[in-house]
């Protein structure tokens, strides 16, 4: 399918993504201290199989070759996150060196390859003594984010460009702490919120903190979205599909871009609520360059026949992903209409987007995923329509560089654009790898003859 990508900005920034604990293993080396995800995987029965992130890809030993593979694809940017437990294994306090100097040398080898850095902050690796004293349900919590934060961005701040607070603070609000199926493994409601709220107050600390030790950077955050299409035109349905807008979205971009959490879900979830002290709402709506958007798929919802507030409903004409998510582009293209008209962030980038499938490598060696490929063109070119419309997106970032640990899933599932032979740690370039590297390359043709013009 031909992708009419005019409407991209001929400074669009063509990226792939990753995060700390799904690549850099070294689990144990230079001083780390443990995350909550160690611990979580070491408890029988969380993770598929058993596997955890103590070797992963090894990016930690092997990031110049990936480096070197990322300047093959023709990458302007790469996504990584920093392990909060290398950097302060104590969470708070001494500062480990060889952990931040790791991060120190992987931005000046990114820089020296013509890659431009951005940097989340936190993609859920939070010290297990933290999590020991209350974790993110805890308000001091936030004070120790803040000194990561600090930590980090004095000593990187004068090479970093572009910084992502935190990574889905849904996902660590409900997935880790509200049902149980992330680390740390709480099931509990308030704490899913409270967590939510602590989150989203640290996110407006880092921010004032990161405009005084990496003036100039570009700061903002990345919120997992997605656009919940109603299963009718039944008011019933319309009721279920706001209320999951409302749990996966509003109740995030309205503190971040209004300064007031969504009245409809803060009166239903009134018994619940966290504390909320004055000053916060402001903290946590601190103007921000830009809005981080990961995107995978979009529900159909309609009303829940056994009395909830909504259920999703199976799709029988759409394609599925092997996490069994439903490909459905025009959902990316609807959201970022919908984020431009009604939040109207500066700047938005895709900061995730792509796909996993069962990978083989062929009796030849390579890796064929055709399925891929027409996942990435298919929301690229609902991306490319939405930046026609007029939406202000400046970048794009596939998920994943690399196959990596993917969560509660282990590494069963594929995500990468570079196939990992786990017993070897051989990369190999997948065809979407090559897709990619071309695309990109045609993107830079048509931005240098456009510049020339
Ligand atoms: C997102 C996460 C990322 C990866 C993808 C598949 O929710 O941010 O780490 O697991 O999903």
């Amino acid at each position: 399918m031909p992708i009419d990508t005019s409407s991209f900005p001929t400074d669009f920034v063509w990226g792939a993504a990753t995060a700390s604990y799904q690549i850099e293993g070294a689990a144990h080396a230079d001083g780390r201290g443990e995350s909550v995800w160690d611990r979580f995987c070491a408890t029988p029965g969380k993770v598929r199989n058993g596997d955890n992130g103590a070797i992963a890809c090894d990016f930690y030993h092997r990031y110049r070759d990936d480096i070197a593979l990322m300047r093959e694809l023709g990458l302007d940017a790469f996504r990584f996150s920093i392990a909060w437990p290398r950097v302060l294994p104590e969470g708070r306090g001494s500062v480990n060196a060889q952990g931040l100097d790791f991060y120190d040398r992987l931005v000046d080898e990114l820089l020296g390859n013509g890659i431009a850095p951005f940097v989340t902050l936190f993609h859920w690796d939070t010290p297990q003594v933290l999590e020991d004293l209350g974790g993110w349900p805890a308000r001091d919590t936030v004070d120790a984010f803040a000194e990561y934060v600090d930590v980090v961005s004095a000593r990187l701040g004068d090479r970093v460009g572009h910084w992502i607070t935190h990574n889905e603070p849904w996902v660590v609000s409900w997935v880790g702490h509200g049902w149980g199926h992330h680390a740390p493994g709480r099931q509990s409601e308030a704490d899913a919120l409270a967590t939510g709220h602590h989150l989203l107050l640290s996110h407006g600390r880092a921010v004032e903190i990161l405009r005084r030790n990496a003036p100039g950077s570009h700061v903002g955050i990345t919120l997992n979205l997605d656009t919940p299409y109603a299963a009718s035109d039944s008011p019933e349905d319309a009721a279920a599909a706001l209320w999951v807008d409302g749990l996966h979205n509003r109740w995030f971009l309205d503190p971040l871009f209004r300064g007031a959490y969504p009245d409809d879900m803060a009166e239903a979830w009134r018994e619940i609520m966290p504390e909320i002290r004055d000053g916060d709402l402001e903290t946590i709506s601190t103007p921000i360059d830009f809005l981080g958007v990961n995107n995978y798929t979009s529900p159909l919802v309609s009303a829940d026949s056994n009395g909830g507030r909504s259920q999703i409903v199976r799709r029988n004409d759409v394609d599925r992903t092997d996490m069994g998510w439903e490909v459905v582009p025009d959902g990316l293209h609807d959201l970022l209409l919908r984020l431009d008209r009604d939040y109207s962030p500066n700047a938005i980038y895709v900061t995730e987007n792509g796909a996993a499938y069962a990978d083989v490598r062929d009796h030849d060696g390579m890796v064929r995923d055709p399925e891929r490929q027409a996942y990435l063109e298919a929301y690229l070119a609902a991306a490319a329509r939405a930046v026609a419309n007029g939406v202000p997106l400046r970048g794009y970032f596939a998920w994943s560089l690399l196959d990596n640990f993917e969560w509660a899933w282990g590494y069963w599932k594929r995500f990468g654009l570079i196939y990992i032979d786990y017993a070897t740690l051989e990369r190999v370039p997948k065809g979407s790898f090559y897709w990619y590297r071309d695309f990109v390359a045609a993107q830079r043709v048509r931005a240098e003859s456009e510049e020339a013009a």
